[in-house]
């Protein structure tokens, strides 16, 4: 905890030239790399899976920040964790008891992150702040990049930032962009997804340096 970075989203790039487009993020600064996981259950999309984080292993030393957007995240988190991931986030909307599952996580040696969506109170995860290494407040509804900022992440955040028991990293998803980082910033978010705001320039220019500074700045 401290600090301020952001977490390059995958889910923005150009796919195509997955591996160079991870390089130029690293190149330019990028402490961590988040990845987007889609069941079509959960969320109405579908993304990429096990295969694809294992090639990314491969070619970064980056820790790669998963976010299991599943139904049934319990059945996936192995699989992640051996294909590379060093954070593993599940949703707490699945999880009737998120404890056991955080704990597995945690037992298979990556940081184990509890997320909410907007619609989900925080205090749905107060009896498991202790369990969680990082929360991730999503200020869209997961599912596809581009959306607009929801500024309910920002009330969530300075409740998990002035909780007296919670001393897990605190993560933003969605919509953050020259715009919105100041208010996430100053709402406690240490940890910034950014997928359009960084990948997605519309002349398609890739200044990944240029665009990453003016999230940080
Ligand atoms: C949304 C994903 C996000 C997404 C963010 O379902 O969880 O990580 O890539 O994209 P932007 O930054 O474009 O809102
Ligand atoms: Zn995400």
């Amino acid at each position: 905890r401290g600090g301020v970075a952001i977490a390059p989203s995958v889910l923005a790039c150009d796919f195509a030239r997955l591996g160079e487009e991870i390089a130029a993020v690293e190149a330019a600064g990028a402490t961590v790399l988040h990845l987007d996981i889609m069941d079509g259950h959960f969320v109405p999309n579908l993304s990429i899976g096990v295969p694809v984080v294992r090639a990314i292993r491969r070619i970064t030393d980056l820790p790669l920040d998963v976010h299991l957007m599943l139904d049934n995240p319990a059945d996936y988190v192995e699989p992640f964790r051996k294909a590379g991931a060093d954070i593993l986030t599940v949703h707490a909307e699945v999880l009737d008891d998120p404890r056991p599952l955080l704990d597995r996580i945690r037992s298979l040696g990556a940081a184990a992150g509890l997320s909410i969506n907007p619609p989900t109170p925080i205090e749905q995860i107060e009896p498991v702040l202790d369990a969680a290494d990082l929360v991730l407040v999503m200020s869209v509804m997961p599912g596809f990049g581009g959306q607009a900022f929801n500024p309910v992440a920002l009330d969530k955040l300075r409740w998990l930032r002035d909780h007296p028991r919670c001393s897990a990293v605190l993560e933003v998803d969605g919509g953050v962009n020259d715009e919105t980082v100041a208010a996430c910033t100053e709402a406690g978010a240490e940890l910034l997804v950014a997928g359009t705001a960084v990948f997605g320039a519309e002349d398609g220019s890739s200044d990944y340096t240029q665009r990453m500074s003016t999230l940080t700045k």
